[in-house]
């Protein structure tokens, strides 16, 4: 495994240091992931979120609490996301806080809206108020589109929807988010408010109840055979740092006051990417079977199973255009550092190393791939 090629300390990097962040949802998946990363870039990160929503976590297995501020509190709650701004006089907000599961949001539709609706409204509305934010990224998700369950990729301007309760809340963050940017964010010294789209992230350290990877990790360290649900279901998998990259680089473009990057971006893998649930099952197996763990044929899940989308795509082709963003890792690579990443914490090794050491890698390969696509 190529792990540790890439060194932490030159993630370093001049934009970044000292930059004042708020990430909402620091507590979670991503949002631990990309709380590391801008803290190895340098900048000085507060986060406010409720407590990590699974245990074990990223957030507690790699200490992110003892590098960071840490602020727990309620998106629903205007004047708590208010004192956090004041707090952290962000210049640059990522808005990840939500209620992200699909089948929880059948269960709990009035909390899926109220966070990931209201919680947006409260989070720009506390920006507005501030004066002092210059950049804000919003993170909804591929399914905000109106799902033709076709076979052509959503685009930007294609129309908002969703049919469950979750995908739905976060095609009206996307309306929100496009409200408050054109009728408060529109002169060039307020905000520049941008949405970021991608699909199905993974990578290690997501214990998330339904959740395929999170299911597929904990049956083989169990022992015991993982239960699947919609095998033929295609996702645009990609490595949960493809996606924080391209988040990363459009804060940077707002910052350099370039605002027409104030807009909606898809984040998506290449079109090779986007693959069968099955597909991932027998990847995954291969690779933790070739570390040395044994996993369990799976079994499909007899259990309910209410609507998600069958197929879903993003067309990238304008982060690919304006930004020059493009995916580094294949989802070969993406699973064998997933695999790489829990065999290593399970065997003992620091989750904090380990994921920066995956920061870092990501790092150089994606230079690496830029350069490649430069050339
Ligand atoms: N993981 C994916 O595949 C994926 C795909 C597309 C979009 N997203 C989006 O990315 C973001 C992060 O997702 P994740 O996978 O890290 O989820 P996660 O469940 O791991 O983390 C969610 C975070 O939001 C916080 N949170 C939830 N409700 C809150 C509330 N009421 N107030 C304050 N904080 C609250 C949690 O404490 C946690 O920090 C979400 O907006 C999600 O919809 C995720």
């Amino acid at each position: 495994m190529e792990h540790g090629r890439g060194a932490v300390e030159a993630l370093v990097t001049p934009v970044w240091q000292g930059r004042r962040v708020l990430v909402t949802g620091h507590t979670g998946f991503k949002g631990s992931w990309l709380s590391l990363w801008l803290h190895a870039m340098g900048a000085d990160v507060t986060g406010f979120a409720l407590p990590p929503p699974t245990d074990p976590s990223l957030f507690a297995a790699a200490r992110i609490a003892g590098l960071i501020r840490h602020i727990e509190g309620d998106v629903r709650d205007l004047a708590a996301v208010r004192a956090a701004v004041a707090t952290a006089r962000p210049e640059v907000i990522f808005h990840l806080a939500a209620q992200p599961l699909v089948r929880l949001s059948y269960e709990q539709p009035v909390e899926t809206y109220a966070t990931n609706v209201m919680g947006t409204v409260h989070v720009l509305e506390a920006a507005r108020l501030d004066g002092a934010v210059r950049a804000i990224v919003s993170v909804t998700s591929d399914k905000c589109y109106e799902n033709r369950e076709w076979i052509w990729p959503y685009r930007e301007s294609d129309p908002m929807g969703g049919h469950d309760p979750y995908s739905s809340s976060k095609g009206c963050a996307e309306l929100v988010t496009a409200a408050w940017r054109k009728s408060f964010f529109a002169d060039p010294g307020a905000p520049a408010l941008a949405s970021v789209r991608a699909g199905n992230v993974i990578g290690g350290g997501d214990w998330a109840a339904d959740r395929l990877v999170p299911d597929l990790v904990r049956a083989f360290e169990a022992g015991v055979s993982p239960l699947i649900r919609a095998p033929q279901a295609v996702r645009p998998w990609q490595h949960v740092l493809e996606a924080l990259g391209g988040y990363i680089q459009i804060a940077e473009r707002l910052l350099a006051g370039e605002r027409h990057f104030a807009d909606g971006w898809n984040f998506g893998p290449a079109d090779d990417d986007a693959r069968p649930v099955s597909w991932i099952v027998e990847r995954m197996r291969a690779a933790w079977t070739e570390s040395g763990g044994a996993a369990s044929d799976a079994l499909p899940d007899a259990g309910p199973r209410p609507h998600e989308a069958g197929l879903l795509r993003l067309d990238c082709s304008k982060a690919r255009a304006a930004l020059g963003w493009r995916p580094a890792l294949n989802l070969e690579r993406t699973i064998d550092w997933i695999v790489a990443w829990h065999r290593a914490v399970a065997g003992g090794a620091d989750a904090r190393a380990v994921t920066l050491g995956q920061i870092a890698d990501y790092a150089a390969a994606s230079s690496q791939s830029g350069d490649r696509a430069a050339a």
